[in-house]
């Protein structure tokens, strides 16, 4: 796993967008793992910037979400797609159908979740995935105890997680560890001292399901782009 520490929040945006346009310079079909949170929010900004400037465009590029909340629509205020409407996909190039999203209010779950990994081996896999980290070290929503071999499926969140996120579903779709783990490069953002705890159980703790996140430390593209705040605790 790589280590790249930053000043602040703002230089971990500009780090990764820096990322993201050498990938898609290189592949204009690049099919990028996507994901939402607080720390996004300047991740989004700067890459809807670096598209009003002219340097890269989002019209080939595939995209999948790594979770959503279960019961809500797309049009929904609270769901990650509405998140990522109003951050990204609205102010991009991107085609509509080239964006997926697991469907929150599906009435069949399994076929939603199978569904989408069927889609995404359709796509010839994540060839980028951005992850945020939860205080409790889970990526997407696998929280901690989740298998390392889980597959995309309904979870429960937990109360950490519920209390950091806002007033929001007990349960949430997401895609598995074993799934986020077959992406060919993964780059995982984390700012602020609230953070701290989790970067230092996934980047010098053992590997183990108690800690999501301390999964990537077995992939062999990964890098965690955070800033000081993030890293007081290695
Ligand atoms: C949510 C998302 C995660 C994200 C995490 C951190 O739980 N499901 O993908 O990494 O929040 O969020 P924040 O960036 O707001 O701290």
């Amino acid at each position: 796993m790589k280590l790249i520490i930053v000043k602040n929040a703002e230089e971990v945006a500009l780090e990764a967008v820096e990322l993201v346009c050498r990938e898609i310079k290189k592949n204009p079909n690049l099919v990028l793992g996507l994901a939402t949170g607080k720390t996004m929010i300047p991740f989004y900004k700067e890459l809807v910037l670096a598209y009003k400037n002219s340097k890269i465009g989002f019209s080939e590029i595939k995209s999948f979400n790594l979770d959503e909340y279960a019961g809500l629509n797309e049009n929904d205020k609270k769901s990650f797609r509405y998140f990522m409407d109003m951050n990204f996909f609205n102010k991009v190039n991107i085609k509509k159908e080239n964006i997926h999203f697991l469907n929150g209010s599906s009435d069949d779950i399994k076929f939603e979740c199978e569904n989408y990994e069927k889609e995404i081996k359709k796509s010839w896999g994540i060839d980028l995935q951005i992850l945020g980290i939860g205080r409790d070290g889970h990526i997407g929503f696998n929280e901690p105890g989740s298998s390392f071999k889980s597959r995309t499926r309904k979870v429960k969140l937990s109360d950490i997680t519920r209390k950091d996120n806002g007033d929001v579903s007990k349960y949430a779709l997401t895609m598995g560890l074993a799934i986020i783990m077959q992406a060919k490069k993964i780059i995982l953002l984390a700012n602020g001292k609230h953070k701290a705890d989790a970067i230092s159980m996934a980047v010098r703790g053992k590997i183990d399901e108690k800690v999501p996140a301390s999964i990537l430390k077995k992939h062999k593209d990964a890098t965690f782009i955070i800033d000081k705040a993030a890293a007081d605790k290695l």
